[in-house]
């Protein structure tokens, strides 16, 4: 593993603090508590939504492909109140039966996956018919001016943020992925970098 991806991880939930604290924890508290019955999430990073679960959630599992974040997510499961194990896999590549999840979560992750799409038809494949991605994603700025300087400190940008891609159209790619958008909201991150302010928050349903 590379030694600035260590990094990132040790910093994570230090560096989100205050963003957290500006807002971002309500939007998971208010997304998380509508999760229910077996739910996958993906990259679920050093696993900043524990605390939002809940009762509904008879099962989880959190895929994290980086060993780093994995690791910090396995320190806070001891004592976790919902049956949870981690996965190590990429979204994209999910060794996970079809139609097995009624919910599937992703905070913070389709910036970074390395092929949305691929990811998302992974998504979709898991859920059940009736299942539901509930997602809180930034996303390109529809500010040009904003957008334009995503376009430009994109790169720069992914490598301080181990791959994070800060000027995707993710809500588009949800729904050309086949999802139906039932519920979604638009924010603005507090506290955060201008790149990274722009948010989605909402849920999709698989549909057919
Ligand atoms: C910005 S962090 C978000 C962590 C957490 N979900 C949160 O809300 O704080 C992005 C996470 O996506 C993970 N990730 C990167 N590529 C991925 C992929 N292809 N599939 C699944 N997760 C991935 C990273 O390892 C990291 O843990």
């Amino acid at each position: 593993m590379d030694i600035w991806g260590k990094i990132f991880a040790a910093g994570y939930d230090r560096f989100l603090a205050p963003t957290e604290k500006a807002g971002l924890a309500g939007h998971r508290e208010r997304l998380l508590v509508t999760a229910t019955g077996r739910v996958l999430e993906i990259g679920g990073g050093t696993g900043a939504n524990l605390p939002y679960y809940g009762d509904g959630v008879a099962e989880l599992v959190i895929a994290e492909p980086a060993e780093a974040m994995a690791r910090r997510l396995e320190r806070k499961l001891p004592g976790y109140r919902i049956p949870t194990r981690i996965l190590h896999a990429r979204a994209e590549q999910l060794p996970l039966e079809t139609g097995s999840f009624d919910c599937v979560v992703s905070t913070l992750v389709l910036c970074t996956v390395a092929d949305p799409s691929e990811a998302l038809a992974e998504v979709r494949r898991v859920l059940k018919s009736q299942g539901r991605l509930l997602f809180i994603e930034h996303v390109r700025s529809d500010d040009p001016k904003v957008a334009g300087w995503q376009d430009r400190l994109r790169r720069p940008w992914a490598w301080f943020g181990c791959g994070c891609q800060c000027n995707r159209r993710t809500a588009e790619s949800i729904h050309v992925a086949g999802f139906s958008l039932a519920e979604l909201r638009q924010d603005k991150l507090a506290k955060a970098p201008p790149l990274v302010r722009s948010l989605i928050v909402g849920a999709a349903a698989r549909g057919g």
